[in-house]
Formats: structure tokens, C-alpha cells, sequence
């Protein structure tokens, strides 16, 4: 029997990446439900290419040019859809929404699908545990899709009790060996140039700054309920090993696969089944020369904040965290703040008396981390503009 499969965020890059593992079995899938924003072309393209069953366009002008063109096709404009278009559950979700954007799909769509792979992080750093109800509640898998947390989950091998450390790698980004002097007139698209990693634009913002590395921290420290202090950062500039995990036994095992994210998502879809093979060959070269590091506070001072993040439980400072971030990489991303300002704004909003108070707040609910989403974002626009005021 076909699976059935639902990607949000189709039009990124992970919703692309995942629709190519399916081009090259189409017999054994059947997409259900696509979604973007508003990325008409490349929609377009996959509705050619995929017959999705249903499709979401979140961005209201987009939707209601693009159903104009399209009266046949069943398309929506939100995600209230889903228990219309889910009356059973399907097999496989893929949530790829970048930002905080994807919580709220991401926890509606779990009640409808067998499996869930999660890869946007925002969602599990700000809601993990809104998330792991749904999931107990509706006994639906999850497999984490971030390559870090794939290869922890992958040599964890549900042995979560028996880690002492866990080593995730960074390949440092585009500017790992530069001085931050010379970082002051760095530009967005010298900043989404990810030497290593073909992503979308936010992330790769994400890993030039390191706040990449302070989110999948708190990400591996949610989903594995290990403290933040035992989970270590190595740079790593060829990115071919994604983690290493130190048993309380004495062994270790550490995990190498090729830069793509093909491979994470290639292992979730065919969870089950391992009638496929994917096509890679062991690299010795790259086995050779490994070139392992411990990464530095002065020249990556943002990894500092992971201090406020010690808890395991969640807060919602970590949805300040998350919505400040997304506000200030719009803002550089809109060349309205600097490269270096996203860490000091940063810094600044998560050191705001109001928000200090967060650190030992468990999110309620959807509406209230919603709520405070906005807030936040709203706040740290203020402090950019307050501050640009003044210099
Ligand atoms: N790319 C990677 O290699 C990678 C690796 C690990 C984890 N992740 C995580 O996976 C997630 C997706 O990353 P990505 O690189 O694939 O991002 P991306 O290329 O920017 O794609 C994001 C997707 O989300 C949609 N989207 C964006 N804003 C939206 C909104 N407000 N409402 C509805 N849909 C919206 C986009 O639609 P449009 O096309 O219309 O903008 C697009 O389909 C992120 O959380 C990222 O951190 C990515």
C-alpha cells in the first residue's frame, strides 16, 4: 500500500529535499497535502509532479490569486483544514515551516498521522512539551529531522539513560576562522552563504551567527531530557561527522554521514522498510582528517547565552529566544540592523527585566507562547529602532 505523506513547507529547502527521495519511488507514496506561503512557482511545479491531494497557501493575496487560476484544485488558506482532509490518520508528516511559524501546524497535524518528522527546531525549542503530549496522546512517532539530533536518536537507540555527553558538530559557517572586527559590514548574502550546507535563508543566518548551535543545544536537551551542560559543541569545518555520544560505560559512538539532509529524511521515510538503499560511498579522506575543535565564547560570544537555558524542562524564555531571533534575522535579512546586531539585540532582549522573569515559566498553551511570540518580536523591533535612534 502507498503511504501516505503531507509536507508543511514544501517550497523550503527540506520540503524539496524530501519531495526528491519521493520522486524516486513515487509507487510506493501518495502526497496528501502540500503547503507554502506563498512560493506560486515552485507549488505549481509540484503540483505537476505530484497530483497533492490538497494544498495550503498560507499568504491570504497568494491564495486567492493562485484559486482564482485553480478552481479544480482543493486548496486552503489555513491550517484548520486538517480534520476535513485527515479523516484517518495518513502515514507520514513532514513539517518544514522555517521559524516559529511551524509550532502551531506542527502540534494540530500530530493527531493525524502515524509519524511526524520534525524539522523545524523553533517548534520543539519553544513547545516540546505541548508537542510530546500530542505525540503520547495520539501515539504517533516522532523522528527528529535536524542532522544532529537524527544521529543522537539514531546511536541513542531509545538508551537515553546510559548518555554522559553529548558532542554535536558545527561547521562553523562562513565565518569560522574571521575576526569579528572584520564582521561589521557583512552583508545577507554573504551571510547565507553556508560553506558546507545548501539551506534556507534563516537558518543559514542561524549558523553564521552560531545561534544554529544554541538552538539545537536546548533542541537535543528537550527531545533526549538531558541538562544543556552535558551537551558539548565541536567545530568541525567538513561536516562529516554530525555527533558523538559518550555512554556511561565507557564506549562511544559517533556518527558520519555525507552533508546532506537527504540522508535524515531518507531514514524517516523508510523507517519501516529497508528495501531501499541510498547511493553513498564511505569517504576515508574526509575519515582521515576529521579536524575536530572546541569552539570559542570571544569569537562566538552568543554561544554564552546558552547559561539561561540549564533547565531541561521548558520555559517560554525559550520562545523569547526564538521570536527575538526571527525578528532580528528579518531585520538584517530587510538590511535594517547589522550582522553583529542579532547577537546584541539578542543578548539584550533575553537580559530584559520583563522577560528575566520567563526563565522559570512553563508554557500553558498554543495561545499563550502565540501570545508572547508577538510580544517579543515587537519589543526587540523597538530596542533596534530605540537604539539606531540614538547612535
Ligand atoms: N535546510 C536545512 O538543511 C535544515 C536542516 C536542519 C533543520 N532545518 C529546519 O527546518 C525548517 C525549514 O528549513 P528550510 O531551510 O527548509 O527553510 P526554507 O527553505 O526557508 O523553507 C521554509 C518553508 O516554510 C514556508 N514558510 C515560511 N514562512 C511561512 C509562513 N509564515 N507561513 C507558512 N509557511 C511558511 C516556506 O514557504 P515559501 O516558500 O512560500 O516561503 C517554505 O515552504 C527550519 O526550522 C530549519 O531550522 C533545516
Amino acid at each position: 500500500m502507498k503511504k501516505k505523506i503531507a509536507i508543511l513547507g514544501s517550497t523550503g529547502s527540506i520540503g524539496k529535499q524530501t519531495l526528491e527521495i519521493i520522486k524516486k519511488n513515487k509507487k510506493n507514496f501518495r502526497i496528501i497535502l502540500l503547503s507554502t506561503n506563498k512560493n506560486i512557482n515552485e507549488i505549481t511545479k509540484q503540483i505537476k509532479a505530484f497530483r497533492p491531494k490538497y494544498l495550503i497557501i498560507t499568504n491570504y493575496e497568494k491564495f486567492e490569486y493562485f484559486k482564482k487560476k485553480n478552481k479544480k484544485l482543493k486548496i486552503y488558506n489555513n491550517y484548520k483544514c486538517f480534520k476535513k482532509i485527515f479523516p484517518k490518520k495518513i502515514d507520514y508528516v513532514m513539517s518544514s515551516i522555517s521559524g516559529f511559524t511551524g509550532l502551531q501546524p506542527t502540534l494540530e497535524v500530530i493527531k493525524h498521522t502515524k509519524l511526524i518528522a520534525i524539522a523545524n527546531k523553533e517548534s520543539i525549542i519553544c513547545g516540546w512539551n505541548l508537542i510530546n503530549i500530542e505525540l503520547r496522546k495520539n501515539k504517533t512517532k516522532f523522528v527528529p529531522i535536524d542532522s544532529e539530533h537524527f544521529s543522537i536518536w539514531s546511536l541513542a537507540d531509545n538508551n537515553y539513560e546510559n548518555i554522559d555527553e553529548i558532542f554535536i558538530t558545527a561547521s562553523g559557517g562562513p565565518f569560522l576562522n574571521k575576526e569579528r572586527k572584520n564582521l561589521v559590514n557583512v552583508k545577507p548574502f554573504q551571510a547565507i552563504k553556508h560553506p558546507r550546507w545548501k539551506m534556507g535563508k534563516k537558518i543559514s543566518i542561524d549558523s553564521a551567527t552560531m545561534v544554529n548551535k544554541i538552538f539545537e543545544i536546548i533542541e537535543a536537551s528537550k527531545i533526549f531530557n538531558i541538562s544543556t551542560k552535558k551537551i558539548k559543541i565541536l567545530s568541525h569545518p567538513n561536516s562529516y561527522v554530525h555527533a558523538i555520544l559518550k555512554f556511561k560505560n565507557g564506549l562511544s559512538k559517533i556518527l558520519i554521514h555525507d552533508t546532506s539532509m537527504k540522508i535524515p529524511i531518507f531514514n524517516s521515510l523508510y523507517l519501516e522498510k529497508t528495501l531501499k538503499t541510498y547511493p553513498t560511498k564511505l569517504n576515508i579522506k574526509k575519515l582521515n582528517s576529521l579536524d575536530l575543535n572546541t569552539v570559542s565564547i570571544k569569537q562566538f560570544p552568543v554561544l554564552d547565552l546558552i547559561k539561561y537555558f540549564y533547565s531541561k524542562k521548558n520555559t517560554l524564555l525559550e520562545t523569547v529566544l526564538v521570536s527575538a531571533n526571527d525578528e532580528l534575522v528579518d531585520l538584517f535579512l530587510k538590511k535594517k540592523i547589522k550582522f553583529l546586531d542579532i547577537s546584541k539585540y539578542l543578548k539584550a532582549t533575553l537580559n530584559l527585566k520583563e522577560f528575566k522573569k520567563l526563565r522559570s515559566k512553563k508554557p500553558n498553551n498554543l495561545v499563550q507562547i502565540t501570545k508572547l511570540n508577538k510580544y517579543v518580536r515587537l519589543k526587540t523591533r523597538s530596542l533596534c529602532v530605540r537604539s539606531n535612534d540614538n547612535a
